[in-house]
């Protein structure tokens, strides 16, 4: 259920293409990694379009072949790896087609990239996401071009109409990482923390609302960090708020958020403020406080317990998904069986589940005592097996109940749509009768008949 965790193909890969004509400036854009990453994906089609490319869904046809890459996993890496080993027989076949990496696996690799692919053309992180066309530029006086880093928070760059089709919208709010989680690469590809200004992220809102997007939802590396470093002096909280009051939007969602950058003023806000769903994903890693402290993640189980309380008192039906890490450096026996604890106390709505991989630059990468892989596995197996069982169990709890959906998809063959719940529950629902399905973008009620363990089914009311 934790949309940053998700490696999957940007909207834009199956939605862009334009048509099907060949010309020299076109276009092919695959994504992998969290939704900050999606999102630089519709800047950089933004930006494209703007200097005049196409779209197009066959890498065949593109002048220009976009790789944007993640790197929080060592399984991250092979997926971009071996897509760009496929990808450059097209520039072998045709020498003028521009091969560019960007993302975090070009910040993080820069030059060694091209030592591995010598086809590469451009590599970029993702600060050097609003030079795209300048650099593209570049490249055709010079062969290939690297760029350093320039932390700034540019302004989102893509109208709303170039955006990803459907009823929600990615809108970044906060960038980069102050933190320095043990096992993490984030900080060294996504720079210090950055918060955009709460009136230009309310003034995009406007304009996305205007555009007919019925739901946003705020990105950040650390969103409810938002506003740490930035002058205005408004918080988290506040920014909530102020998205809360843009009129005609129906949905705020937000993600992701840090134990240790949770504050009363943010708890108030989502009890307060109609538009924020009662949605929580909090990264817990671990269960057990030596990890947690080797980890370097900067609170104990107790606070962790402490701010879900405090969160549960003032928002009651609020959902809670978390990250969990496996196998991290000095993990025992125990130590992973707080872990197991831990779901069962917290019962989580959904969880992502990760065996450690240790990352080159990072300061465990080189700690000797990582668990032995088959071991991570077991107990990587066990936990996963207990978080679906309790998750069914959740989700069984929610039969025989109304909840009320966004509308996300209408598929008319099938008399069907589907949606999330406000606690960001997948939702399914068939209409009982012969009345005309509800439109995208609408909210619903679905009386819920049965359910998975990915999500719930029903009949729409
Ligand atoms: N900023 C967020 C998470 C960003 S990365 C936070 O601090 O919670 C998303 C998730 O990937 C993390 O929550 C963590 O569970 C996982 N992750 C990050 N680095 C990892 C690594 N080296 N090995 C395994 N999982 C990792
Ligand atoms: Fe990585 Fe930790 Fe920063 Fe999250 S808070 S991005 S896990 S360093
Ligand atoms: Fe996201 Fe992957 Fe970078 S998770 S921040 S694209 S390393």
């Amino acid at each position: 259920m934790n949309p940053l965790s998700n490696e999957t193909l940007s909207r834009k890969d199956r939605t862009m293409s334009d048509d099907t004509r060949t010309d020299s400036d076109t276009y092919y854009i695959r994504t992998f990694g969290c939704q900050m990453n999606v999102h630089d994906s519709e800047r950089m089609a933004g930006l494209m379009a703007e200097a005049g490319y196409r779209a197009v869904d066959d890498p065949s046809r593109a002048s220009v072949i976009l790789v944007n890459t993640c790197t929080v996993r060592d399984k991250a890496d092979q997926k971009a790896l071996s897509d760009l080993g496929r990808l450059r027989q097209h520039k072998k076949e045709n020498a003028s087609v521009v091969l560019a990496v960007t993302g975090c696996m070009a910040e993080r690799e820069q030059d060694n990239l091209h030592r591995i692919m010598p086809e590469i053309d451009l590599i970029a992180g993702p600060s050097q996401v609003r030079n795209l066309i300048p650099m593209l530029g570049d490249l055709k006086e010079r062969r290939r071009v690297l760029l350093g880093r320039e932390y700034d928070l540019p302004e989102m760059t893509t109208p709303p109409a170039l955006r990803g089709p459907g009823v929600g919208a990615l809108v970044t709010v906060q960038e980069g990482c102050d933190k320095a989680c043990a096992y993490c690469v984030v900080p060294r590809t996504r720079g210090p923390e950055r918060s955009r200004p709460v009136d230009a992220i309310a003034r995009e809102v406007r304009e996305l609302v205007a555009a007919g997007y019925r739901e946003v939802t705020l990105l950040g590396q650390n969103v409810n960090g938002y506003g740490k470093n930035a002058s205005g002096g408004e918080s988290f909280g506040d920014l909530l708020r102020a998205v809360d009051a843009v009129e005609g939007l129906r949905r705020i969602r937000f993600t992701t958020s840090h134990p240790s950058d949770m504050d009363g003023a943010m708890i108030s806000a989502m009890r307060e403020c109609p538009k924020v769903m009662p949605h929580l994903h909090l990264p817990l890693q671990s269960g057990s406080d030596a990890l947690l402290s080797r980890m370097d993640r900067g609170y104990s189980l107790a606070q962790y317990r402490e701010w879900i309380g405090r969160l549960r008192d003032a928002v009651p039906d609020v959902a809670l998904t978390t990250d969990l890490i496996v196998g991290f450096c000095g993990e025992t026996e125990e130590d992973f069986e707080a872990t197991l604890r831990a779901v069962e106390e917290f019962r989580f709505d959904g969880a992502f589940c990760f065996i450690y991989s240790p990352r080159p630059g990072t300061p465990a990468h080189d700690w000797a005592d990582t668990p032995p892989r088959e071991i991570s596995v077991a107990r990587f197996r066990r936990l996963e097996e207990r978080l679906d069982a309790l998750i069914l169990e959740k989700n069984q709890g929610r039969i025989g109940e109304i909840q009320e959906i966004l509308v996300e998809r209408v598929d008319p063959d099938l008399g069907r749509v589907s949606g999330r719940s406000p606690q960001f529950r997948h939702v399914r629902a068939t209409r009982q009768d012969s009345r005309p399905l509800p439109e995208l973008g609408e909210i619903v009620g679905v009386a819920v008949r049965s359910c998975t363990k990915a999500g719930l089914e029903g009949v729409i009311l």
